[in-house]
């Protein structure tokens, strides 16, 4: 199955209880979304305003002239986001001198704890020129739905701070200009990433 959703406890239940608050709570179910990225329903990407590991404001538009891979994750999950990055950032290496016009960002779907302090710590693990983008949780939400994410905060544990983040795992490459080219399920080797890349990085930029 395409759709995997990473990090996933007790869903349902979340949903149930979850009150419909315009940022805390998602507009579209996981199969919506998988919808829309499978039949090219909705345009996929656009302008976001959040803010990188250093502190630094960022909008897309930073990253004109380059191939952009998109993922959003958080860094306390325990196993899918952290296989994901690891492969972007192979593959941002396999490619070379050529990587250097592939810019692979990671946008935190948990900005509560992943501050850009501790985006710092983390980003650095994956590749030297990951960024790591957070905002306000309505910033980091109209990106998500920008990019057709998926992703909802589900409690897991006794105490109100305990929580862990369902969220699609899908990572994104954007064209130069910051239009959708496609996605890479989540599970892609940094091979295959390469082979999809390399040839539009071929491609005379307009
Ligand atoms: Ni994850």
């Amino acid at each position: 199955m395409i759709l995997r959703v990473a990090c996933r406890v007790s869903i349902g239940l979340w949903l149930m209880l979850a009150p419909a608050c315009a940022a805390d709570a998602p507009a579209r179910s996981p199969a919506e979304i998988m919808d829309i990225l499978m039949w090219n329903r909705e345009p996929v990407g656009g302008p976001f305003e959040l803010t990188d590991h250093n502190g630094r404001p960022r909008t897309e538009r930073d990253f004109r002239g380059q191939l952009m891979l998109v993922y959003f994750g958080f860094t306390w999950c325990p196993d899918i986001c952290p296989t994901d990055l690891q492969a972007i950032g192979q593959a941002v290496d396999k490619l070379g001198r050529d990587g250097e016009r592939v810019q692979p960002l990671f946008v935190t779907v948990d900005p509560e704890r992943d501050t850009a302090q501790h985006l710092a710590e983390y980003v650095p693990l994956f590749h030297p020129r990951l960024i790591g983008l957070t905002g306000s949780l309505e910033a980091v939400r109209k990106a998500a739905d920008a990019y057709k994410v998926y992703f909802a905060k589900v409690p897991a544990g006794k105490e109100a701070g305990d929580y862990t983040v369902d969220h699609t795992a899908f990572i994104y490459l954007m064209d130069r200009d910051g239009n959708y080219l496609g996605f890479f399920p989540p599970g892609t080797t940094a091979d295959r990433m390469v082979e999809v890349i390399r040839p539009r990085l071929a491609e005379p930029s307009r």
